[in-house]
């Protein structure tokens, strides 16, 4: 099987594993990415009739996770990957929601929507496979509403020296070693390792969410730092 390295085709990779992501994932964070899903559903706009676009959705666990907010109306998730949102299609329907959440094929970088369009936009652990980060941002901006919030979850690297070393040996050598032996793809494991060392995270992050319009940007930390929450609103 041929490779895909180059970011743009990163989502070849998703399809290749698809089938056992959901499984991985869980294994991988040791469950926390329920943890981490739930602060974007708690950080989301506090008014009602919400309508939220989140993108890389991937199997829909986040859109699944938005829509259980009383504030949320209805969710569009859009990804790259075919065979991801056909699991996440199946998901929705198993849990009848096919009304409420609509999965779409689709690139973040160029999204297929009118300008302000929605309340919300989500990304989950997606802008670091995204080959132009900011023209990704500034679409996202683009089809928010006045008044609206995206919230973007992304790995980062721990402050505290100890827990940073600890963090980089788990994801060097551990992580790769357990993606490989559950996904049975020799690669797509160490390409995560790579992406989430090379990728910018704190306020060098910020900085991009400032540069493609967001105000009142923030972010915080979760779990020590392994993952950053990210906020920003357009006024
Ligand atoms: C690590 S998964 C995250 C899935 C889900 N958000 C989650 O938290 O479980 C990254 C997803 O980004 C998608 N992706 C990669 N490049 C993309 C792009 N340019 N536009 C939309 N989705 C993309 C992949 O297909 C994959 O489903």
């Amino acid at each position: 099987m041929s490779l895909p390295h180059a970011k743009s085709e990163s989502y070849r990779i998703f399809d290749a594993i698809a089938g056992r992501y959901d499984l991985i994932n869980s294994v991988l964070s040791f469950g926390l990415h329920r943890l981490w899903r739930r602060a974007i559903r708690r950080s989301l706009p506090s008014r009602p009739g919400l309508t939220v676009l989140d993108l890389a959705t991937g199997t829909a666990d986040v859109a699944l996770e938005l829509i259980r907010s009383p504030r949320v109306d209805r969710v569009t998730g859009l990804d790259m990957s075919q065979g991801m949102i056909a699991l996440g299609r199946d998901k929705v329907q198993a849990r009848g929601l096919s009304q409420k959440i609509s999965l779409e094929v689709g690139d973040a970088q160029r999204l297929p929507y009118a300008a302000a369009s929605f309340d919300a936009i989500t990304m989950s652990f997606g802008i670091r496979n995204v080959p132009d980060v900011l023209a990704c941002l500034k679409e996202m901006h683009r089809v928010l509403k006045p008044n609206g919030r995206t919230l973007i979850l992304e790995f980062a690297l721990p402050q505290s020296r100890i827990v940073r070393a600890g963090h980089l040996f788990y994801l060097r050598h551990v992580l790769p070693a357990i993606g490989r032996m559950l996904s049975g793809h020799a690669t797509a494991y160490t390409y995560l390792n790579q992406t989430i060392e090379e990728f910018p995270y704190g306020q060098d992050f910020t900085a991009l969410l400032q540069k493609a319009g967001f105000e009142k940007v923030q972010f915080k930390n979760l779990s020590f730092g392994i993952v950053n929450l990210y906020r920003g609103d357009k006024l």
